[in-house]
C-alpha cells in the first residue's frame, strides 16, 4: 500500500490535559484549542478547583484565553479531597459545570497535598456519583514506600481492584498509563474502565530520562517505564479498542522548576500533540485506526456526542520549537524540542 500523504480526521479530544492559569495558560492553551475541539482540564491548581463555583469561573478564565474564533470546549473536573461534598459534586455535574471527578492519592504528583488520604473516606462521593453516571478519573499509582516503578502496577492491585468490587457501577479513567499490567486490566474490565494514553508514554521509556545525563524534560508521573511497558503501551493505542484513548497530559512547568535540584513532574506536549500521535500510528502502519483512538472512543465512553468538522494533517517535515515563551518566567520546554516531526497540522 502506497502510505497516505494526508489524513482527515473527525475533530480530536484530549481527555487529559494541563492548562493551568494565567500568563501560562495564556501560552499554552492556544496549542491545545488549534488541535482538540474539547480537553479535560485538570483541576489540580493552587488552590485546587474543588467547588462548582471555582470550576465556573477558572472556565470564564479559559475561554477568555482562547483566540478570537477558536471552537474549543473547556471539559472542567472537580478536584477531590477528603472532605468533598456528594452534593456539591453531584450539582456541579448536573448543572453541566463538572465533566468528571478526579482522583489524586495524596502526595502522588505535582500539587497533590489535597488529595485522597484513604479511598474510604470519599465512599459517599463514589456512591453519588455511580448513581449519577459521573465519572472518575483516576492517577493510578500508591505513595510511600513501593518502587516507584512499581507504583501503578501495586495500585491495580491495592485500590483499583477493590474498588471496582464495591462500586460495580462507577465509571473510571485509569489516566495515563505506563504499563503492561494497566493495559491487561483495562481490557479485562472493558466498558466500566477506559484508560487515557499520552504521546509521551508511547515514545520514550526510562532510559530516556538518563540519556548522556539527567533529562529533566522527560521527566513525569507515573514515569516512563522499561522498553517492555512501551511496547505493551503502544499495542493497546494502536489497537483501535474502545477502552484505550487519547490524553496527552500535557504538563507545563516553567524551565527553570523543571532544571532544578528537585525538579517538577511534567512533560508538555500541546504544542505538537497531535503530530506525535500521528508519528506513532504512522509507524506501527495503524493511521487507519487513529480516528478511533483520538476522536471516537473517548466520546463513547464519557457518553458524549463525537465533534462535528474535521481536522487535516499532512506529511511534512516541521521543527518543534525550541522555548514557548510564558510572560514574567523562564519560559516553557517542549517535549521534542528543536527535533523534526513527519507530520504537520495542514492549514498553519
Ligand atoms: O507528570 C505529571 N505532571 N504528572 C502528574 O500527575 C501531574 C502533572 C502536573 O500537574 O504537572
Ligand atoms: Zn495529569
Amino acid at each position: 500500500m502506497i502510505p497516505p500523504t494526508e489524513i482527515t480526521l473527525r475533530r480530536p479530544d484530549d481527555w487529559h490535559c494541563h492548562l493551568r492559569d494565567g500568563a501560562m495558560m495564556a501560552s499554552v492553551a492556544p496549542f491545545t484549542a488549534r488541535r482538540f475541539a474539547r480537553a479535560i482540564i485538570m483541576p489540580n491548581l493552587l488552590p485546587v478547583q474543588a467547588t462548582p463555583i471555582s470550576a465556573r469561573q477558572y472556565r470564564g478564565r479559559i475561554l477568555d484565553a482562547l483566540p478570537e474564533g477558536a471552537q474549543f470546549t473547556p471539559l472542567m473536573t472537580c478536584y477531590l479531597t477528603d472532605r468533598t461534598d456528594p452534593d456539591d459534586v453531584a450539582r456541579g455535574f448536573e448543572e453541566g459545570v463538572f465533566t468528571a471527578v478526579k482522583f489524586y492519592p495524596a502526595d502522588a504528583t505535582t500539587n497533590s497535598a489535597d488529595g485522597v488520604t484513604d479511598i474510604r473516606k470519599v465512599y459517599p462521593v463514589l456512591e453519588r456519583m455511580q448513581k449519577i453516571g459521573m465519572p472518575l478519573l483516576i492517577h493510578g499509582e500508591v505513595v510511600g514506600d513501593v518502587d516507584i516503578f512499581d507504583r501503578e502496577a501495586v495500585f491495580i492491585d491495592r485500590v483499583f481492584t477493590p474498588l471496582l468490587g464495591d462500586f460495580p457501577g462507577l465509571k473510571t479513567v485509569f489516566e495515563h498509563i505506563t504499563t503492561s499490567e494497566a493495559v491487561d486490566f483495562v481490557r479485562a474490565s472493558s466498558g466500566r474502565v477506559g484508560a487515557t494514553i499520552t504521546a509521551h508514554h508511547l515514545m520514550i521509556n526510562r532510559n530516556a530520562m538518563f540519556e548522556g545525563g539527567i533529562r529533566p524534560h522527560r521527566y513525569c508521573l507515573p514515569v516512563a517505564k522499561r522498553e517492555a511497558h512501551r511496547r505493551a503501551v503502544r499495542a493497546a493505542a494502536v489497537s483501535g479498542e474502545p477502552c484505550f484513548f487519547l490524553g496527552t497530559d500535557s504538563a507545563p512547568h516553567e524551565i527553570t522548576a523543571k532544571v532544578s535540584a528537585r525538579g517538577c513532574a511534567g512533560i508538555f506536549t500541546a504544542p505538537a500533540a497531535l503530530e506525535l500521535y500521528v508519528q506513532v500510528f504512522d509507524e506501527e502502519n495503524a493511521l487507519d485506526r487513529l480516528e478511533a483512538f483520538a476522536s471516537l472512543n473517548g466520546a463513547a465512553f464519557y457518553g458524549l456526542p463525537v465533534n462535528e468538522g474535521a481536522l487535516r494533517l499532512v506529511r511534512q517535515e516541521w521543527t518543534v520549537p525550541e522555548k514557548v515563551e510564558v510572560a514574567g518566567t523562564s519560559g516553557l520546554h517542549p517535549f521534542m524540542a528543536g527535533r523534526n516531526l513527519g507530520w504537520r497540522l495542514a492549514d498553519g
